[in-house]
């Protein structure tokens, strides 16, 4: 079975995993990309989706999304974790190609109606973009096949105690995806923080696919930089990439389901919790996964790259 996705991604290190993942997958035709803001500006993301697709040989649309969270501030890029550029240390990338001259929830919209339940929303950023289209067409909920987040976590946070860099970035916009009626698996910081590689992976990667795992083992120095400083041991969270590997290989995942909601405001912004709201539709939230396998899973197939 080929899963149609449209990633919603701020390119960033671990989207460009995820991306480079989802494109070398046989069984994974990615429809389209939409950018958002949030490890980088709105401007960078789309340019660096476009920097991912061309590196893979792949013409995938992208269409450029939104550049600030819906009701808040900013709370600013995450240039510290991925770099400047959105890919450690590398300079702005050179492109050929440009963003599809339609916004981002615009074309999320479009391209449910003319796919009606067949298309897997992937978003590995903030959800603006998402909230977005949910507003422009409610809809969507009901002809979308399923919506794979990397976000949130019941039990731990990254940005705060509390929050998750995505739901952080823009909870309002969470909660609103949250609250609708469709088939959401929330992948969270509960198992993607148990799935890790070392430097070895990626030098092992780029041994075997320059293009690709060249790529990778280049920017992500940087990121595991962050790590090392931060959490004492050189390796990183495999974040995006265990959120797309869901789809392809659920078998890994121990899945509950919850009806979720977002704290908007105060000391606990961006945290995810069980909502007692009976009127919120309960959500997969996977729980537990087998991390070796997933890790394993991500690695064969970026050496199956070129
Ligand atoms: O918390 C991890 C998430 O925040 C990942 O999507 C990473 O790319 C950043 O956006
Ligand atoms: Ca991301």
């Amino acid at each position: 079975m080929t899963h149609k996705i449209i990633i919603d991604t701020d390119p960033g290190i671990d989207d460009a995993m995820a991306i480079f993942y989802a494109a070398l997958h046989p069984d994974i035709d990615i429809v389209g990309m939409t950018s958002v803001f949030g490890n980088v500006t709105a401007e960078i993301a789309a340019r660096n989706a476009i920097v991912l697709a061309e590196r893979v040989g792949q013409t995938i649309p992208v269409a450029k999304g939104a550049a600030k969270p819906m009701v808040m501030e900013p709370n600013g890029v995450s240039d510290y974790v991925h770099g400047v550029e959105g890919f450690g240390t590398m300079p702005a990338q050179p492109i050929t190609g440009k963003p599809v001259d339609e916004p981002a929830h615009e074309f999320i919209c479009r391209m449910i109606h003319e796919h009606p339940n067949e298309i897997i929303l992937c978003p590995i950023g903030p959800l603006t973009n998402i909230a977005m289209a949910l507003e422009h067409d409610p809809t969507i909920a009901a002809k979308t096949k399923a919506v794979y987040i990397m976000g949130g976590g019941l039990n731990k946070g990254n940005v705060t105690e509390y929050a998750e860099a995505n739901i952080w970035n823009d909870p309002h916009a969470a909660d609103a995806v949250f609250a609708a009626s469709w088939d959401i698996t929330m992948v969270g910081l509960d198992v993607t923080t148990l799935v890790q590689c070392v430097p070895a992976d990626f030098e092992r990667l780029a041994a075997s696919t320059p293009t690709i795992g060249g790529f990778l083992n280049e920017a992500v120095q940087f990121y595991m930089d962050f790590y090392a400083s931060h959490y004492g041991k050189r390796g990183c969270d495999m974040h995006d990439p265990t959120a797309i590997i869901a789809i392809t290989d659920p078998q890994y995942f121990t899945i509950e389901t919850h009806a979720l909601e977002v704290i908007v405001d105060g000391a606990r912004i961006g945290q995810t919790l069980r909502s007692t709201d009976p009127s919120r539709p309960k959500h997969k939230v996977p729980m537990d996964v087998d991390a070796e396998g997933v890790k394993q899973r991500f690695l064969s197939m970026i050496e199956t790259g070129f």
